[in-house]
């Protein structure tokens, strides 16, 4: 069983990276930011409540951040956990520490993505998704095989962010170097922290993360 924290700035490949590891090692993804869409789609009271601040790029709650991961969590049975768009506060981190302890489980990893603010614009801003199976795309980098059309599903429903603009990322930017690069810090104090060049070609970043993952 692994645990890993992926750590990085929006547009950093946090969800690129967690998806090619649920691929080739089996582990289960935890990505806040999905779960709260999930919520906004679904139309329930707390998706409502975040849609404002998730738009404008600012961050939700901690008490329902952390709600949302203990519920997963309690529900167990993976060959390890992808944590990723979370934690983005100390408290946030605090309580995973504590979660996965009442499990009898602990972190093995925690992964520093690191980018330049440069490049994230553009990997943003050029971001659609699957609607049907989240697979994500760049109009210049990674653009479907077949246009409109997602290569893993079969899917035509390819969606944008409300958030993937550029007056949003730089609240969410904002947010990033307030309140969640503390953790850097945070982490490499425990001695969790792993650094990885998240400019490089998604491939090597990938081996990169794997490296990390097998040296434990
Ligand atoms: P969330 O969904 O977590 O968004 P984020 O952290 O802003 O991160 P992104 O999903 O934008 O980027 P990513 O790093 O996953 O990059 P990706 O792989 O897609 O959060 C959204 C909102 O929800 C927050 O603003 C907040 O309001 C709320 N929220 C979520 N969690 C919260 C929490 N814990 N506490 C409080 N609020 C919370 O890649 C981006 C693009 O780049 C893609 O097009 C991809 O194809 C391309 N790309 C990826 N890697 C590479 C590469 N190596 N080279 C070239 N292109 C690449």
């Amino acid at each position: 069983m692994t645990n890993v924290i992926l750590l990085g700035p929006p547009g950093a490949g946090k969800g690129t990276q967690a998806k090619r590891l649920v691929v080739e090692r089996g582990m289960t993804q935890l990505s806040t930011g999905d779960m709260l869409r999930e919520a906004r789609i679904s139309g329930s009271e707390m998706g409502l409540k975040v849609a404002a601040v998730m738009d404008a790029g600012g961050l939700v709650t901690d008490e329902i951040v952390i709600g949302l991961i203990r519920e997963k969590l309690q529900h167990g049975g993976s060959a390890g956990y992808i944590f990723d768009g979370f934690p983005r506060t100390l408290a946030q981190a605090d309580a995973l520490g504590d979660l996965l302890s009442q499990m009898g489980q602990k972190l093995d990893a925690v992964v520093a993505m690191e980018v330049d603010d440069g490049v994230l614009v553009r990997r943003i801003v050029g971001r659609y998704t699957c609607g049907n199976c989240s697979a994500v795309y760049h109009d210049e980098t990674h653009p479907t095989a077949k246009p409109g059309v997602c290569d893993s599903c079969g899917s035509t429903n390819l969606v944008r962010r409300a958030d993937d603009n550029e007056e949003s990322l730089r609240h969410r930017l904002m947010e990033y170097y307030k309140k969640t690069s503390p953790l850097i810090g945070y982490y490499y104090a425990k001695g969790d922290l792993k650094r990885v060049d998240a400019l490089a070609k998604v491939e090597e970043v990938a081996a990169a993360v794997s490296s990390v993952l097998d040296r434990g």
